[in-house]
């Protein structure tokens, strides 16, 4: 059993060296799988929580966005949307919720 184990790590290991090495190109796509985010949202489509889609929409023209997006991916978000509350991100961090909240931002309807 080990030996194979070791090859499953290490095959585990290379990838990650790899995504490390790709990780200039990392996607807002990426990251929002990565941290979870598509459990409860979708793109296009509303699941738990509302589309990003529905949610730039909401937020065009608005010049606080960002902010207001970063506060509820840090600090969870309420009422805005429904009545299921989002729980505070913790695993996210000030940077990474800058990024998936630019990220949302570009997701314009049929500018995708
Ligand atoms: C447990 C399910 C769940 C997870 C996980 C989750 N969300 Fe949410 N999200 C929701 C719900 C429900 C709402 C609507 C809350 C409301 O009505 O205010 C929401 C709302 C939002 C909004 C709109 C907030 C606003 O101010 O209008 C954004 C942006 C968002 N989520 C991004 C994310 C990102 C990015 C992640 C991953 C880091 C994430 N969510 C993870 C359920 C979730």
């Amino acid at each position: 059993m080990t030996p194979v184990r070791f090859v499953c790590i290490g095959a585990l290991l290379a990838l990650a060296t790899l995504h490390t090495t790709a990780g200039a190109q990392t996607t807002g796509l990426d990251l929002a799988k990565s941290k979870n985010c598509l459990s409860c949202h979708q793109v296009d489509a509303k699941r738990v929580g509302p589309s990003y889609v529905r949610v730039a929409e909401r937020y065009e023209g608005d010049p606080e966005a960002e902010a207001r997006i970063i506060a509820s991916i840090r600090k969870g978000s309420f009422r805005k949307w429904g009545a299921i509350p989002m729980p505070a991100q913790n695993a996210v961090s000030d940077e990474e919720a800058r990024q998936l909240a630019q990220w949302i931002l570009t997701l314009k309807p049929g500018k995708r």
